[in-house]
């Protein structure tokens, strides 16, 4: 396995490669999700390629970037262990210039309108920018993303099609702790005594999965299932809502729609945000336990 500390030795490894690259670009601190993510590019492509990069400007509290947890070594080894081909690995300064700031961002309008967009305003402004870019290094035939982040990979898949890129967009099941949990680097940042609080949002999801497929159509009625449902276990709501899981629009006022609906929400467990999404016409992922409270 190579590591490319810069552009231009990445791009002297990658025109090396012959036959098709699979790439996952990820923010490190990888965890078991990474690992299935690996597993679906090389099941897809010749050579497997993993990016590494925090990226700056997808965040917009700066204690979450500062506190975004890191390991390199164990980073690698996972690579290693995936067979990865290449790690690029690269730095701020060589993603967004020498000391002067980027003047091109790349922004999906619409789709940025809803859910964390509308709460993390230029969060996925820097995801699209910086995915781009990547794609424009990496040269990847395919590229992974987890549903876990259903609008991020929403928002890629519209942005590959719009810019033409030739590249095949693939979005792989959200990983789950055994208590349903989606499996996420910010989970090592949970405090321990409030780490089984936070399957709460799991739990009160699956349990509005149920009423929904009950029939049960009241949308207030169903965010404030999961409202009290987190609140009671100590964790604070940032949103909940229903989209449509195409266009992420909130649907018209009135009762739910009966298909084509994605639940996703958000909330803090202490000041670490978690984000889970379940799409109503799905089954219900199996570990989500619906008998603990
Ligand atoms: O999902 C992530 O880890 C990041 O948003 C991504 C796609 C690597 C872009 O920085």
């Amino acid at each position: 396995m190579k590591i490319a500390e810069s552009i231009e030795e990445f791009r002297a490894l990658r025109r090396a490669l012959t036959g098709t690259v699979g790439f996952v670009p990820t923010m490190g601190a990888l965890h078991s999700a990474h690992v299935s993510l690996f597993e679906q590019a090389n099941q897809r492509a010749d050579h497997l390629v993993v990016s590494i990069f925090v990226n700056p400007t997808q965040f917009d509290r700066a204690e979450d970037l500062d506190s975004y947890p890191s390991d390199r070594e164990g980073d690698l080894q996972k690579c290693r262990d995936a067979g990865a081909e290449i790690v690029f690995y690269p730095t701020p300064t060589m993603m967004y210039g020498n000391g002067r700031d980027q003047l091109t961002y790349v922004e999906v309008h619409e789709l940025d309108n809803y859910l964390c967009g509308a709460t993390r305003p230029g969060h996925f402004r820097g995801v699209s920018t910086v995915v781009t870019k990547l794609f424009n290094i990496v040269q990847p035939d395919v590229a992974v993303f987890g549903q876990k982040d259903y609008q991020q990979l929403a928002i890629i898949r519209q942005m590959t099609e719009d810019l033409n890129f030739p590249i095949e967009i693939i979005g792989a099941a959200t990983a789950r702790e055994d208590d349903g949990l989606a499996v996420s680097s910010r989970n090592y940042n949970i405090p321990a005594d409030k780490r089984e609080a936070a399957a709460s949002l799991n739990r009160a999801m699956g349990r509005v999965w149920v009423k929904y497929r009950e029939g049960a159509r009241d949308r207030a009625a169903l965010a404030e299932d999961i409202r009290a449902g987190v609140e009671t276990a100590g964790l604070r709501l940032d949103y909940v809502d229903f989209v449509d899981a195409k266009t992420l629009q909130t649907p018209a006022d009135g009762p739910l729609p009966g298909e084509g609906l994605v639940l996703a929400a958000a909330a803090f467990v202490g000041q670490v945000r978690i984000i889970d999404n379940l799409v109503l016409d799905d089954e219900l992922p199996p570990k989500i336990d619906l008998s603990a409270k």
